[in-house]
């Protein structure tokens, strides 16, 4: 498809063409710089995985209540099914509940430490310090997330990612998350065979500790693997044609691209379409679209062969079913 007014190359391969030739893929993500259409996006595609008779979870890791405002339903803290869609269910996964309740866990862990090594300090202090901090709630939804994958109840599952450079951070994290329990694992076993030597009774003794550990590594292997398999898994990136959106995908894709996490492609959103301005629009917005038509050189440039849709900037914002569909119908033409 070639536009002869801007002579652009076009879609070469569509995102229904991309689905096509990915008839395997289970985990699909959307990335990309605040407030470009991630969630929309990911509602879009939800619906039309849903409606491919796939069953379907949209969930959202993003502390605001993005996915109960665009479907017009409460949809925080449990999977729910979607009204009038069969086969889609939304969750808006609870940051504060995740998180304590992985404080609980640790809280656990660190008491039978403790007990176990007869240090007489409360686990209190530990536990503070343990998950004080930016990167224990980021890892805490991390698991959250791994978890709902894992578990395997639906055939697709469709996230919304946060704004920032999480999602990579995240898979990043699996990496680091395994040498570190490597690590664990190692000084966990010299301590157990030890304190086998140094006791009285033979006896073997359990360790829910390593025990712990071992179940943990052996899971974020299973989520690391999935999320590197272009089979299973792709990150779309959504863009507008302005310079910031596009600056901020182009450092995600070559960051995805060093990590081995498959890339489904770019989708372009909020494109003005020529043809829906009459005779005579307003300079204002004339001058918008010559913007949008010159990074629109841009993207066919950087993005060459990665674009699967152009989605037009419609006269309202994206909220409920029936502009959901609209935009479905736009982002599978
Ligand atoms: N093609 C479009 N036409 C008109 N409005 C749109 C379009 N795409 C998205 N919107 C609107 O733009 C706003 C931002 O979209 P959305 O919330 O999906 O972005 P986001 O990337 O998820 O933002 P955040 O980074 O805050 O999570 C919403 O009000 C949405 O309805
Ligand atoms: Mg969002």
């Amino acid at each position: 498809m070639t536009d002869a007014k801007t002579a652009e190359p076009g879609v070469a391969v569509s995102m229904r063409a991309y689905m096509a030739e990915h008839p395997g893929l289970r985990y699909i993500f959307f990335g990309g710089k605040g407030g470009v259409g991630k969630t929309v996006m990911a509602g879009a595609t939800a619906l039309w995985t849903a409606r491919q008779g796939r069953r379907t979870i949209l969930a959202s890791t993003n502390p605001v209540h993005s996915l109960s405002g665009l479907l017009g339903q409460d949809v925080f803290g449990r999977h729910t099914p979607v009204e009038g869609v069969p086969n889609l269910w939304a969750y808006e996964i609870d940051t504060r509940e995740t998180i304590e309740r992985s404080k609980a866990e640790i809280k656990d862990k660190i008491q039978w430490f403790l007990k176990f090594a007869d240090i007489s300090t409360r686990a209190d202090e530990f536990v503070e310090s343990a998950t004080m901090n930016p990167a224990f709630e980021e890892s805490a939804m991390f698991e959250n997330m791994v978890d709902l994958m894992l578990a395997g109840a639906y055939d697709t599952y469709v996230f919304d990612t946060a704004p920032t450079a999480n999602a990579r951070r995240l898979l990043g994290m699996s990496r680091v998350y395994s040498l570190w329990v490597d690590k664990m694992l190692r000084s966990r076993e010299e301590a157990r065979s030890l304190r086998q030597m140094l006791s009285f009774t033979k006896k073997k003794e359990e360790d829910p500790l390593l025990e712990y550990l071992l179940r943990f590594r052996e899971r974020m292997e299973r989520a690391r693997e999935r999320l590197t398999d272009p089979a299973e898994t792709a990150f779309f990136f959504v863009t507008l044609p302005e310079a910031l959106p596009i600056a901020v995908i182009t450092r995600f894709l070559s960051w995805f691209e060093e990590f081995g996490i498959p890339v489904g492609g770019v989708i372009v959103n909020m494109r003005i379409s020529a043809a829906a301005l009459g005779s005579a629009p307003p300079p204002f917005v004339l001058n918008r679209l010559r913007m949008q038509d010159e990074y629109m050189q841009t993207i066919w440039q950087k993005f060459d062969g990665q674009v699967r849709a152009i989605v037009p900037l419609f006269d309202e914002e994206v909220r409920g079913r029936a502009a959901l569909e609209r935009l479905a119908e736009a982002l599978f033409a």
